[in-house]
Parts: structure tokens; C-alpha cells; sequence
């Protein structure tokens, strides 16, 4: 697993993208990348071997085993599947070099003060959409005994003993959560945290933590019991199908129409998605192997506004940016989970698309064809945005930076053409 990108060698690389005829045919997703890296960070909690299935080859799963291996962790991989052997002592302890590169690296606070009694994190900074605080994940690790003190950009962090206690978190974050649930898991004691997150990525670690003889109880809900216990051991587990991902593909389903069937994707996790994609003429419905989608004629514009799950995802808004983009009509976004998750839309005017944009809300008035541009991808799901506004562009698009897409998609261009897309990785040189 080594870095795949270098500085400077990213700068050339590009991805080229050509409007795409109808899409045709399946495509395997893989594991959510969300919960693969806090199942990853979980495994600090104690001593053994443990084995993650279905785990994406991607930067961020890359980038977290490196976070593990300098604490004195050995990762591998083999195709799918990582084994990662926690020795009975490590150095409790993430450096900037890392954490800057990874902000969920974040989420080895709370299995370090369970499974260590300290830690040294880095603090992450912010990233392309605002900042990203982490009071909320401190401020609830000290209501069950954590200490903490910030100094030279570090997060310095202890605790002699975890005790359980109620949290309520002040706004359902995923992160906080989850280092609640696995510092908790070590407690003396019952925590019960309120205003808990819901995602189905909590619910997957929860069933982690359970099996290695936690005691987690209302996973998925907005009240999650932990009642502490003494021992854990290492499991096997298969991660939950990344939500996100097979979203990505439905998008460009939209944009380009066809057919396509989702393998492993999961329905019961994109309720709200599917809703709205019906809505803008998208149809989606189970399939005993996933979702199967279709999509013929022109979109329909919608209004949609981000909210915590099961509302629709803040990961998904960049697509159906690019999905409105090209609509009949005119949709309105809202944003309420980030401040600064709209400067993607730049690239996508730069395309001919008809985006304003004003605090939290874009309003989209669709238009017929876009044009390829040069544009940059400045993170993850706005990299993928930009792909998928190509599929629908007359013309070439070229998306730089196309690293920030490898930190969450496994193979996006192969996938994208097997399935009758025409998306090809150039790198300089060959
Ligand atoms: N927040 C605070 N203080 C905190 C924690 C969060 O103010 O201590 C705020 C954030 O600034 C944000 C809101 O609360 O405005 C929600 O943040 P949350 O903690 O829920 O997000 P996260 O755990 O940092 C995860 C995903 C993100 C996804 C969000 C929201 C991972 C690794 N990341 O981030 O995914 O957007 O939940 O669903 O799980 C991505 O995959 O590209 C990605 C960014």
C-alpha cells in the first residue's frame, strides 16, 4: 500500500472526461469508506489480529494505515480484505504529517484513551469546505473522563479512568459520536449518548464494537447505550456498502441515462436519495443483488436541502449539483451542515452551468448541454461532481487533481467505463 500520488507529479495528472450515451450494465460497490476508517481506528482498542473485509483501495484507507503503523500497528492487505495486528504496546500518537493528510485520523482519540489511557493527535486544520472544530468530540470524551490540553497544534489527551456518564452532543455529528462509542465501550460504567448521529456507518461500528464484546445498544437511533466493559478481543467483520459510492453512480445515471444495477448497494441506506432522485426522474428499486436504476429523457429539477441521516447527505450534494445543472427548471440547495461546501460550483460555471450562489443556498437553473473546461477537483465528492457533470458536456472536460477523487473511490474510471463511459486517467508520460 503504497502512496499512490507524489506532490508535484499530481499537478499534471488530469482526468479526461467525454459526454457519455446511456449507461449500461452493473457495477460492484465497495465498502464505505466512512466506516472502514473508524473500524480501522477501533482496532487500537486491544491487543491481536484483526481482518476487515471489504475494505475500498483507496488514499484516506491508505493514509490511516500509515496513521496505525507509526503507532507501532502492522497493516496489510490483501485484495479486500486488511489484517491489522495491534501489539500489546503502542506509541499513542499521530503526527501532523498524517492527520493533515486525513482528518478522520481524528478518531483514534477515543480508542487511544480506552485502550491506552493517552494520546498525542495533531490537530487536522480545516479543509476546501470550512472548518472542521473537533469541540464537540473533546468536550464529550471529557464528560466521561478524558483530560485534555491543546498545545503546538497537538491534542494531548488523557484518562486514568473512563467512567460512564450521559452526553449530549449538541449537534448529531458522525465523528463525535463514534469516539464517544469507542472510548465508552472501555467505561466503568453506562453512557448514554443523546443526539447521537445515525448513520448507517455508526450502526456498522457499534455491530464492530458488539462483536468483540462491547455492549452497545441502540445503534441507529438518536439514543445510543454503552455499558463499559473490561475485556474486548479482535474479530473478523465485513464493512457496511458505501452509501456515497453507489450514489455517485446513480448521478451519473442521471446525467447520462441507461440502465445499471448496484451490486451490494443498499437501499434501507439511501431511502431519502432515492426519494429525491425519483423525484427528478431517476427510478430506483431493490434488487435481490443490490439497486437497479434506470433513467430516460430529461432530468426534472427539485429543491434539496442536506441534513443529517436519514436526511439526504451534505457527501451527495455535489452530485446533485451536477445533476441540476443539466435539469429542466430550476432547484434550489441548501446546505446546513458545512459553511464552505458550495466552491466547487465555480468549476461547474466554468462548464456553462447557471449556479448562484448566496451563504448556504445555490439556486440552479438547468441548462441543455454543458461544455468541457478545464477544472479542479478540490475534494472528494466535488472531484466526482465534476466527472459526472463531464459525462453531460459537449466536448472534453479535464479534471485536475484528481487525487482528492483516489482518496475515496476505488478505480472511479474503470468502474464509470465498464459501464459504457468514456473516462480516461492520463498521467504525463504514459
Ligand atoms: N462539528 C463541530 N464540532 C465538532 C464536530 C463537528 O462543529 O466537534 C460540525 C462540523 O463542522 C460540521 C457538522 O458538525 O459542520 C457535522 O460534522 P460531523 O462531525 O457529523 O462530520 P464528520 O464526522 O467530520 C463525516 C464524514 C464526512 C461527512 C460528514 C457528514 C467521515 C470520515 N467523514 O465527517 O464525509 O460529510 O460526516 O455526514 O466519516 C466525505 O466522505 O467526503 C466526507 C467529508
Amino acid at each position: 500500500m503504497e502512496r499512490a500520488h507524489r506532490e508535484g507529479f499530481d499537478e499534471q495528472e488530469r482526468i479526461e472526461v467525454r459526454a457519455s450515451g446511456p449507461l449500461e450494465g452493473s457495477v460492484v460497490i465497495g465498502g464505505a469508506k466512512n466506516s472502514v476508517l473508524k473500524l480501522m481506528a477501533a482496532c487500537l482498542l486491544t491487543e491481536g489480529t484483526f481482518v476487515i473485509r471489504n475494505v475500498p483501495d483507496i488514499e484516506d484507507v491508505t493514509v490511516m494505515a500509515e496513521v496505525l503503523r507509526a503507532m507501532g500497528v502492522t497493516v496489510s492487505r490483501s485484495g479486500g480484505a486488511l489484517t491489522i495486528e495491534r501489539p500489546a504496546a503502542i506509541t499513542p500518537e499521530a503526527p501532523y504529517a498524517l492527520t493533515e493528510q486525513l482528518r478522520a485520523s481524528t478518531a483514534v482519540l477515543g480508542p487511544l484513551l480506552a485502550g491506552a489511557g493517552n494520546a498525542r493527535v495533531a490537530l487536522p486544520g480545516g479543509d476546501d469546505f470550512g472548518p472542521r472544530p473537533i469541540d464537540m468530540h473533546i468536550a464529550a470524551l471529557e464528560i466521561i473522563g478524558g483530560r485534555f490540553e491543546i498545545s503546538g497544534g497537538d491534542v494531548y489527551a488523557t484518562a486514568d479512568n473512563l467512567v460512564g456518564n450521559p452526553v449530549l452532543l449538541e449537534f448529531p455529528s458522525v465523528g463525535a459520536t463514534e469516539n464517544v462509542m469507542m472510548a465508552a465501550v472501555r467505561a466503568k460504567g453506562t453512557t448514554v449518548i443523546d443526539n447521537a448521529a445515525r448513520e448507517p456507518e455508526i450502526s456498522d461500528l457499534a455491530g464492530f464494537l458488539n462483536h468483540m464484546g462491547g455492549q452497545v445498544t441502540g445503534a441507529g437511533t438518536s439514543t445510543i447505550v454503552i455499558e463499559g466493559v473490561e475485556e474486548l478481543r479482535p474479530v473478523e467483520h465485513t464493512a457496511v456498502s458505501d452509501r456515497i459510492e453507489a450514489a455517485t453512480f446513480l448521478a451519473a445515471l442521471g446525467v447520462a441515462g441507461g440502465e445499471i444495477t448496484l451490486l451490494g448497494a443498499r437501499p434501507d441506506h439511501m431511502a431519502m436519495l432515492c426519494r429525491k432522485l425519483g423525484d427528478m426522474g431517476v427510478r430506483t428499486s431493490s434488487d435481490p443483488d443490490g439497486i437497479w436504476a434506470m433513467c430516460s429523457g430529461r432530468l426534472r429539477s427539485a429543491d434539496v436541502s442536506t441534513l443529517p441521516y436519514p436526511g439526504l447527505p451534505t457527501d451527495c450534494k455535489p452530485l446533485l449539483v451536477s445533476m441540476l445543472s443539466v435539469a429542466e427548471g430550476v432547484g434550489i440547495v441548501t446546505e446546513n451542515l458545512f459553511s464552505g461546501r458550495f466552491r466547487y460550483v465555480d468549476e461547474l460555471v466554468r462548464m456553462g452551468a447557471d449556479i448562484r450562489t448566496e451563504g448556504h443556498h445555490a439556486v440552479i437553473r438547468g441548462v441543455d448541454r454543458l461544455n468541457g473546461a478545464p477544472v479542479r477537483a478540490s475534494d472528494i465528492r466535488a472531484g466526482a461532481a465534476l466527472v459526472v457533470a463531464g459525462l453531460a458536456a459537449e466536448g472534453v472536460t479535464v479534471v485536475s487533481d484528481p487525487h482528492h477523487i483516489d482518496r475515496g473511490y476505488e478505480d472511479f474510471a474503470g468502474k464509470l467505463n465498464a459501464l459504457g463511459a468514456d473516462v480516461r486517467r492520463e498521467r504525463p508520460g504514459g
